[in-house]
């Protein structure tokens, strides 16, 4: 077994220890941050860690009603350009911690008045070295370049600062999402007969919107480096300012539809480009009826939409890891990847 199926089979177990282990820094944040006038929060990170930053930017606009905004690495590295980012929280995720562009934005930052907290999976990393308060993912070592179990620690992360930050979310909450996980993963049975009809795909794309909008990013960014496969990612709505022209007889569309504010918008797009004779893989809550698409995965448990992300992107991380093996690439060593990569 690849060492990305083994990470992905582990997230249950990886989850709950996070939890565990930084709920009480959590409550400690809590009770820091009422004390600050916190007026901005920014994000900054790279490829996974940079779609976990993606869904961090809805949960906390949703939670603290605070403006928060992706950083531009290249905007301190490159121009050297000066931010006042007195009363901002600037927030570096960051699996390895070794990223030279976010660490260098990172320290950046402190130098021009911000709080700076790292959310990363090595504790003894440059990024923990240097910011102000450092959270961990504790996922365990990460052996394939893939990450999987470190990208739902990441989320897992940012629903607790969610918590602590602002309202909407509860720590009580966020300690079912492992469960919920753990329900997820008992789709690969289903998985593993959906996936063999995709074995010569070359390109596709993935659309979501909402909370789930990072989920796209993440489930074609392991298209893309586990499996060559040529994926886009969109919002339902972007998606028709353009791109939907590409869509053709067998043109692959996989969209996630979890119930909630975003639903009824992803089952119209669903809905047009079937009529476009796409080929839809849908991926959806049980008993969610969404007839007439080429395949459906269904989530088993019935979740609050706010909590969906970390839930619903499980089936994809096992659709690209089960693809990737179909088609006889190790996705544990794609090519021209390493598990660091360093960027300025
Ligand atoms: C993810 O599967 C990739 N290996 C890659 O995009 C990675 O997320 C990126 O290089 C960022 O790494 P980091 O989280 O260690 O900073």
């Amino acid at each position: 077994m690849s060492f990305m199926m083994r990470e992905i089979l582990d997230q249950p177990r990886a989850l709950r220890r996070c939890y565990k282990a930084e709920h009480k820094h959590a409550v400690e944040l809590k009770k820091f941050a009422e004390r600050q006038d916190f007026r901005l929060i920014l994000l900054v990170a790279r490829g996974t860690s940079d779609n976990a930053a993606l869904f961090g930017r809805y949960l906390l606009e949703l939670t603290t009603g605070k403006p928060v905004s992706l950083c531009a690495p290249s905007v301190h590295t490159l121009y050297h350009a000066k931010l006042d980012l007195r009363k901002a929280l600037v927030i570096g995720i960051s699996q390895s911690g070794e990223g030279t562009d976010i660490n260098a934005v990172l320290k950046a930052a402190r130098r021009q008045g911000a709080f700076t907290v790292g959310i990363t999976n090595e504790a003894k990393s440059t990024m923990a070295g240097l910011v102000d308060d450092a959270f961990f993912v504790r996922a365990g070592t990460q052996r394939s370049v893939a990450a999987t179990k470190t990208y739902t620690g990441q989320l897992l992360m940012l629903y607790m600062l969610a918590a602590a930050l602002g309202s909407h979310v509860t720590l009580e909450r966020v300690g079912e999402i492992p469960k919920w996980v753990a329900s997820s993963l008992e789709l690969m049975p289903t998985i593993r007969q959906i996936v063999e009809r995709y074995r010569f795909m070359r390109q596709c794309v993935v659309v979501a919107r909402g909370l789930n909008y990072a989920n796209a990013f993440e489930l074609s960014l392991k298209l893309m480096e586990t499996c060559y496969v040529v994926a886009e990612r969109f919002s339902a709505a972007d998606f028709l300012h353009g791109p939907i022209a590409m869509i053709e007889s067998d043109f692959p569309v996989i969209l996630f539809i979890p119930p909630g504010k975003t639903y009824a918008d992803m089952k119209h797009l669903a809905e047009r480009v079937r009529k476009l004779r796409a080929d839809t893989l849908i991926i959806s809550a049980e008993g969610v009826r969404l007839p007439g698409h080429t395949n459906a995965i269904r989530i088993p448990a019935s979740i609050p939409e706010v909590y969906t992300p970390i839930p619903y992107i499980v089936p994809g991380q096992i659709f690209a890891c089960l693809l990737a093996e179909l088609k006889g690439i190790d996705p544990d060593k794609p090519r021209s990847l390493k598990i660091v990569t360093r960027t300025l």
